[in-house]
């Protein structure tokens, strides 16, 4: 399916954004392990949270769709009859093999779409076969995990990856061994914050992360954000269209998510907070953004985890600033739903902007806009597709991306959503 968007008038409003992704597979598969049950608010209905959806119910566990919130009924795990199929979804798939690691008498073996068949699974099953898990497979999919008593580990998240750490943790909690992960560079906590609202004990102590004592997990009531990478589209469409003034209700500002956020603000986009509040051990907060001429921006690696989905978008914002942008440590975006290096310097170089990949370093020459005129290859990634649809509507000429079918991996309703902002796309 082909999109295009044109440049019109400013774009103005309340975007409706759906929960946020991550926070969504982790409330489903804690909401699976533990005792009793879990009521979901605001989870996600998107593709690869489905996915999460149909593995769990292959393993036997209740996951239903209420009116106006999910229900999960923890605890009843059994050997799924075919392969499980994570489709496009990493998180998916990494989440679930640590906790099939972790349960003696459950094994599984995880297939995926050709995208997620190709992503490095090796960075996940090298640290759970540490802890003593068996697992068949080489590091791509399929794999296939057989449940164990597990050992502990103490792992070193390098490159840092909250998939990675979440597996790590997931598959702890049928251990009493002793589990840590140290993180010289943080990743998201959403799992960390989750377990402790589902009763287990996890410290943070410096720059490592331990399981305590108490890993018996039991059901509660989760209420999600708003996803601050899907808000990343239309808040980064207000900071390029001159005129614009969008506000996004209770959204996750959790600051492991918010790198983005922080280098608009700091490129001169005019961002505002308030109603700041704790959902579900969360930050929340409402958050505005309008127009304003941006200055370009200079990210560092340490920065990057905080903004890994958003790179896309920042790179298009980069595009509308007034000179040379470098953005450094980029390497984990090769490794994404696709190159998306490669994808970005493609897209921007087609839409008129001057773009470079200086190894795992991004530079965008921004000239105050973009010439557009331009079809993009999406490669079958929702966030690229997403991205060049925001710069259309502030470039010359429109932009058409291919393979708009894709954006509902993350952000089912972002058509809709766009509009309702008075966003030309169709
Ligand atoms: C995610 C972690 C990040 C992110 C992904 C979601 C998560 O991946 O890019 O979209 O939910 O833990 P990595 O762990 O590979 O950095």
């Amino acid at each position: 399916m082909k999109l295009t968007a044109r440049r019109g008038s400013p774009i103005k409003g309340e975007a409706v954004i759906p929960g946020d992704k991550s926070c969504s597979h982790r409330a489903l598969i804690l909401g699976a392990m533990a005792g009793g049950e879990t009521r979901i608010s605001g989870l996600l209905e998107s593709a690869d949270v489905m996915a999460t959806v149909g593995a769990l119910r292959s393993f036997g566990v209740a996951v239903e769709a209420g009116e106006d919130r999910w229900l999960v009924r923890g605890s009843s795990w059994r050997p799924p009859d075919e392969p499980v199929d994570c489709g496009n979804s990493g998180t998916s798939v990494r989440l679930l093999m640590g906790t099939v690691a972790g349960m003696p008498g459950i094994h599984a073996t995880f297939v995926g779409d050709s995208s997620l068949s190709g992503r490095p699974m090796r960075r996940v099953t090298a640290p759970l076969q540490r802890m003593g898990a068996t697992i068949e497979g080489e590091d791509g999919l399929p794999i296939t995990v057989k449940g164990a008593s597990l050992g502990g580990i103490e792992h070193r998240n390098l490159p840092a990856s909250a998939q990675v750490k979440s597996a790590i943790l997931l598959a702890g909690l049928g251990t009493a061994a002793p589990v840590t992960i140290v993180e010289p560079i943080q990743s998201r906590d959403h799992t960390e914050i989750m377990l402790r609202q589902f009763g287990c004990d996890v410290m943070q102590e410096g720059d490592g992360i331990r399981l305590g004592l108490e890993r018996v997990i039991h059901g509660c009531d989760i209420d999600i954000a708003a996803d601050p990478s899907s808000a990343a589209f239309p808040l980064v469409a207000a900071a390029i269209v001159p005129g614009s003034d969008v506000l996004v209700r209770g959204l996750l500002v959790n600051p492991l998510r918010t790198g983005l956020y922080e280098v608009l603000e700091e490129m001169g986009a005019e961002i505002e907070l308030s109603g700041e509040r704790i959902q579900s051990g969360e930050i929340v907060a409402d958050v505005r953004v309008r127009h304003a001429p941006l200055q370009p921006c200079n990210v560092g690696p340490e920065a990057i985890p905080t903004m890994i989905d958003e790179i896309p978008a920042l790179a298009v914002a980069c595009a509308f600033a007034d000179g040379e942008s470098v953005i450094d440590g980029l390497g984990e975006l090769r490794t994404k739903e696709s190159d998306r290096l490669g994808a970005i310097v493609a897209g921007l170089t087609a839409c008129g902007a001057v773009a470079l990949a200086d190894g795992d370093c991004l530079r965008i020459f921004g000239r105050g806009g973009a010439a557009g005129n331009a079809s993009i290859a999406t490669r079958g990634d929702h966030r690229i597709a997403m991205a060049f649809l925001a710069l259309g509507l502030a470039s010359e000429g429109p932009i058409e991306v291919d393979g708009a079918e894709m954006i509902d991996t993350s952000f089912p309703g972002f058509l809709e959503v766009m509009k309702s902002i008075g966003a030309d796309i169709g």
